[in-house]
């Protein structure tokens, strides 16, 4: 295991290499303990670099074998070489040599699912960001570019497939059971784009013929007897593929565009050139295991992945800090993408919960950084909800700025001119400035100051005048990363909507740029006069979420409830339904607290009933509009001194009030939506599906008795029904027979699949309460459970820390004992995981006292470890502050 050794990397010491790596000539010997792993270099003395400058290569964790130079063994004295790095202490004076460097590896060793390993008997590897240098010594850093030539050999018997990037060359039988395979990738690639896939597996194939009629051949490859599985991943991919054409004029490059499903993966997949390399979650799927969510993440991901073929592969990233140019844009493009396969505004309602449920918190807590960090201790720890989420939202402000038209002019111009470089979010800015003429200099602060911004309204309207003020005011706390913050561009959509519900005309507007219905917010503070307004408006702002703040907007509960009924943008009229939820939820929780009964106004018992049975609304829709705001939401929104078990009162008697109150209509349309023909993962079906499941919730906790949900359970005819009954019997009666018949009959259903098996850790790692600390411990001994997989323990310990606010957050620290505990052990085998899991501490000073030093308890205990790897020691000390 690595040991911290406590370096930081700043942004403002890039400095390019002095010499370059134009081609790569790789060549495998896999053997599960001893391969062997063969880079022939060539390197390339950089113009205005001194003969004869050392040339030093990172590694970690090597083990070097031979050293030659320009086929001539390198004597001891001239060279060092340590687990860490080669350095080569006075390379050949010309300007081009050929380095061969000859590593031994033990994939079936290596626990930390980083450079090459064996996963359940495939060979496979993980390179991004930097799991190269684990393979062989190199320049693992994204600003150096090199064509690839792989030469694989293994046993035929052992691995028939051998895959790599680009396309394939060469393939043949070699003397004693072995054989082997050529790949050539011609598109110079940085090392974190490498993989190579040598196993026994199964197939599913297809062709693809891009819109200048070159012909790809497609193929998906899983464990066999799971080929029926890949199927909609496949049709996935086509359907992406063609939308990049169209939408962005973007055309695959390749003959071949495989893909491969691994069981232990660290995240959710890989873009690897060519060979794009999947959790397995996220690539298999028939009704019987999916849900409609996994249907929805398969379609996301498998888009994600092929879209950084352009955005990520053929322009990639100079150094680490440019992370969102990459992760940003692909999100952006795979939620486009979706919204477009999908419905647009339940998509975008989606996006925003995750945004609030991830990144909001991060940004407001002790590991809050800019969307492009100035500096880094562990880049893997930094794959984080800001980069990723928050990156596309300044994307998508690109795009509400400029207009479809400029923006795409501007991506056209990033793609032809950078094509094939690694560049910085500078470079891409300069792209829309230039195609639109607009200055993007204030608005850049976007991606380089953390913190939610804060956004206050007020609004005053003057009858006699005609007149409606508008005052606006930003502010951003100060976090880790700066303490004083300039002022933000910030695009707010609004309308001033009428008594009809249609947005009002006005004569002007004078205060701020207003385009297109969109105000440019560019002062700390604005006051916005509109004239010739003939009525009182209601103000609908930041419609679409067109910018991602906290919005602070007191105002009528009438206009609130007159928003969600009426706005002409869907995504409001959620918002303002969502925001009457929350703000009666903290009401009522600190009702609680303070040993009073909660209240709630009738208006807002009366109508989810309507909502549920209004049809001109999706289903998706309804079922997004019927949801409650989660416990984590109730409990960032209150902010500080925080008492999860009030807040969970507090959610459940508000549930049981609408359930009490819309009985009959939740009742009627429950019966109506039962799905009569075959299944499909198409969005209306999964919306039906979604409404059904959270007016089951509903039900079952109006009548407080488990039989609609055992009904439900024994006649679902797809997961996605099943998964649903099972999440209310075990959440609503966790310590019922009926429940712990339904468990069980689960456990027997799906016994040895573990994928599967993971939603029945998850669903039993959030059931609410206390005891769920003890029920997880016992699930810890579960045979199908296991800590060297990461599936498994995001299912049950994941799940648990960050999705169980009564369980986690248990008075006496036992939640944070159990996460504390596993962070240890698993830091021993797999650091990046580890340190995923102890995130789920960040927002331990929003506790209340007693909570607060328990978790500082066990952040410290972490802490006090001495062999901590730099992962969970970098998130532990920022985490404590
Ligand atoms: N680049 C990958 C993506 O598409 C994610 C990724 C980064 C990753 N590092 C990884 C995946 C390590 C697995 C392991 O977002
Ligand atoms: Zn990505």
């Amino acid at each position: 295991m690595r040991t911290d050794t406590g370096q930081a990397f700043r942004l403002e010491d890039y400095r390019p290499t002095d010499y370059l790596i134009p081609e790569v000539d790789l060549s495998f010997r896999l053997d599960p303990d001893e391969t062997l792993a063969t880079a022939k270099l060539t390197v390339e003395r950089r113009d205005g670099v001194a003969a004869g400058t050392p040339l030093v290569l990172d590694g970690d964790g090597l083990t070097l074998k031979e050293l030659l130079v320009d086929g001539t063994p390198v004597a001891d004295a001239a060279f060092e070489a340590t687990p860490d790095k080669l350095t080569l202490m006075a390379p050949p004076e010309g300007k081009r040599f050929e380095l061969t460097i000859v590593t031994r590896l033990t994939p079936a060793k290596n626990s930390t699912l980083m450079g090459l390993y064996v996963s359940n008997g495939v060979y496979t590897t993980q390179c991004e960001a930097e799991g190269f240098r684990r393979i062989t010594y190199f320049f693992d850093r994204p600003d150096v570019l090199s064509s690839y030539r792989v030469r694989i050999e293994a046993r035929k018997a052992e691995a028939p497939l051998l895959l790599s990037n680009g396309n394939p060359a060469d393939s043949g039988d070699l003397d004693g059971g072995w054989h082997y395979a050529v790949w050539n990738d011609p598109f110079p690639k940085p090392s974190y784009l490498f993989a190579l896939v040598a196993g026994d597996l199964g197939s599913v194939h297809d062709t693809f013929t891009t819109a200048s009629g070159r012909n790809v051949k497609l193929g998906i490859y899983v464990e066999h007897g799971k080929e029926p599985l890949a199927t909609y991943a496949m049709d996935a991919l086509k359907r992406s593929m063609r939308w990049d054409e169209e939408r962005f004029g973007r055309e695959y490059d390749l003959d071949v565009f495989n893909i491969v499903a691994v069981s232990d993966f660290n995240m959710g997949a890989m873009e690897n050139k060519g060979l794009n390399v999947f959790n397995d979650k996220y690539v298999l799927a028939d009704p019987e295991t999916a849900t409609d969510v996994d249907y929805a993440n398969i379609e996301a991901i498998i888009a994600h992945e092929y879209f950084h073929n352009w955005t990520g592969n053929r322009i990639t990233c100079r150094d680490w800090f440019q992370l969102c140019l990459k992760e940003g844009l692909t999100v952006y493009r795979d939620h486009e993408f979706s919204a477009d396969q999908r419905s647009r505004p339940v998509k975008r309602i989606s996006e925003v919960r995750t945004l609030k449920a991830l990144q909001f918190p991060e940004d407001q807590g002790p590991l809050s950084h800019p969307v492009r960090p100035r500096r880094y201790r562990e880049i893997n720890n930094f794959y984080t909800a800001t980069v990723y989420e928050k990156g596309s939202e300044v994307v998508r402000m690109i795009h509400t700025m400029l207009g479809e038209e400029n923006f795409r002019a501007g991506m056209d111009l990033y793609f032809d001119r950078h094509d094939g470089q690694a560049v910085t979010i500078e470079d891409f800015l300069r792209c829309f400035e230039e195609a639109s003429g607009k200055d993007l200099d204030q608005f850049a602060l976007w991606y380089h100051q953390a913190g939610t911004p804060n956004v206050s309204v007020k609004t005053q309207y003057d009858a006699d005048a005609k007149e409606f003020t508008l005052e606006l005011e930003q502010s951003v706390p100060p976090t880790p990363s700066e303490s004083r913050k300039k002022a933000l561009h910030i695009p707010l959509a609004f309308g001033l909507v009428g008594p009809n519900g249609q947005d009002m005309a006005y004569d002007s507007v004078e205060g701020a740029d207003v385009e297109n219905s969109v105000i440019q917010l560019k002062e700390r503070k604005q006051t916005l006069r509109f004239t010739g307004v003939s009525s009182r408006p209601v103000l609908s702002i930041n419609r679409g979420f067109s910018a991602p703040i906290a919005l602070h907007h007191e105002t009528a509960k009438e206009d609130r409830f007159f928003l969600a009924r009426h706005d002409s943008d869907l995504f409001s009229r959620w918002q303002a339904l969502n925001t009457l939820f929350l703000e009666s939820l903290i009401d009522a929780s600190s009702r609680i607290r303070g040993g009073r009964e909660p209240e709630f106004d009738a208006m807002l018992l009366d109508y989810p009933a309507e909502i549920a049975a209004d049809e001109t609304l999706e289903e998706a829709y309804r079922a997004l509009a019927l949801t409650l705001p989660a416990e984590a939401d109730i409990a960032r929104e209150i902010g500080e001194n925080i008492d999860p078990d009030a807040v969970h009162r507090a959610r459940e008697a508000l549930r049981t009030a609408i359930a009490r109150e819309a009985e009959k209509s939740f009742a009627d349309v429950y019966h109506a939506l039962k799905d009569e023909g075959a299944f499909s993962p198409d969005a209306a079906s999964a919306g039906r599906r979604a409404l059904r499941n959270i007016l089951l919730d509903y039900l079952v906790a109006g009548a407080g008795e488990p039989d609609r949900a055992e009904r439900q359970f024994a006649a679902a005819t797809n997961m996605t029904e099943r998964a649903a009954a099972l999440n209310v019997l075990a959440h609503q009666f966790p310590t019922s027979e009926a429940a712990g018949k339904a468990l069980a009959d689960f456990e027997t259903r799906y016994k040895g699949n573990a994928l599967v098996l993971d939603k029945w850790f998850m669903i039993q790692a959030t059931i609410p309460g206390p005891e769920t600390v003890e029920r997880v411990r016992s699930l810890m001994a579960h045979p199908t459970f296991s800590t060297t997989n990461p599936n498994r323990l995001r299912s049950l310990i994941g799940a648990f820390a960050n999705s169980n606010q009564t369980g986690f957050h248990r008075a006496d620290g036992e939640g944070y004992d159990l996460l504390a505990d596993t962070v240890l052990q698993v830091d021993g085998h797999n650091p990046q995981v580890a340190a995923r899991l102890a995130v789920a501490f960040r927002s331990w000073r929003s506790m209340e006292k007693a909570r607060q030093e328990k978790a500082r308890k066990a952040l410290v205990r972490i802490s006090s470890e001495e062999k901590l790897s730099r992962d969970v020691r970098d998130i532990v000390e920022r985490t404590l502050g």
